[in-house]
């Protein structure tokens, strides 16, 4: 991994800033944040994926012992940089799910919903259950004052959503099935919108902002990452890429 912090300006509206999130001040607060951190579990790319090719890009995870300070610095940094009437939706697995909570509570977010995400299958073991599921944290600053677009008439906290698989394409590991952003998004932000992630990855939360039409900045300090996000986005990037620092 290289570590030089640069922006790519995409457009006027939708921006990428290579750096530890830590280091960033939004100029204006943001209508949504979705994160999708790093989860504390020693990940290695999708080396741990069914198929086991080693075709991952390199992966930023963060040690076990660090994760508490970690996650508190994304709850308290989300927190900050959010409107008052702004939403986060905030990924975790299980295994840290205990101090993700922690964080959220003391730092003054309202949870809205515990969502679970279902998907297909997950890594193969012999000695436990499989897992298969990971929890999403609806987070509000103020419980009265919040967008909520019901998708669906009868709206469960349930969702079954297909991972999707890129064979014979380099991914930055554990990519997120667009149907599950553009799902948070659509619920929680409204066209125009600015919706942050502070730990990008390969760029999925921009891709569905720019389809969806709302404003983005994402954050992603994996420099790596930055061809992933480029295929990514494809056509949606028509006007190129303008490096600002
Ligand atoms: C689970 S992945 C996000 C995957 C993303 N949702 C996608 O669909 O591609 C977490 C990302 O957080 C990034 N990350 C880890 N620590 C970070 C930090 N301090 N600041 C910004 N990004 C960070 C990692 O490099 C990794 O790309």
């Amino acid at each position: 991994m290289t570590t030089s912090k640069h922006i790519l300006r995409i457009d006027n509206k939708h921006k990428i800033i290579f750096d530890d999130f830590r280091n960033v001040k939004l100029d204006d607060e943001a209508d949504l944040i979705f994160a999708d951190p790093p989860f504390g579990i020693g990940f290695k790319g999708n080396l741990q994926t069914y198929n086991r090719t080693p075709d991952s890009l390199s992966y930023v995870d963060v040690p076990k012992e660090k994760y508490s300070e970690f996650i508190r610095d994304l709850a308290e940094w989300s927190y900050s940089n959010l409107k008052n009437s702004g939403s986060m939706w905030l990924l975790s697995g299980w295994n840290n799910l205990r101090l993700v909570l922690d964080a959220v509570e003391d730092v003054g977010f309202k949870q809205i919903n515990h969502c679970i995400w279902k998907y297909q299958f997950g890594v193969f073991t012999r000695r436990r259950f499989t897992t298969s599921h990971y929890h999403l944290l609806l987070l509000v600053k103020d419980e009265r004052n919040y967008v909520f677009n019901k998708p669906e008439h009868y709206s469960e906290d349930v969702w079954y959503i297909k991972r999707p698989y890129h064979h014979g394409e380099k991914t930055a590991g554990n990519e997120l099935p667009e149907e599950l952003i553009e799902r948070c998004i659509r619920t929680s932000s409204n066209e125009g919108d600015l919706v942050v992630d502070p730990c990008l990855g390969s760029g999925t939360t921009m891709k569905v902002s720019m389809q969806t039409g709302r404003r983005c900045i994402g954050i992603e300090i994996n420099t790596a990452l930055e061809e992933r996000i480029k295929t990514k986005l494809g056509p949606l990037s028509c006007q190129g890429y303008r490096v600002v620092s």
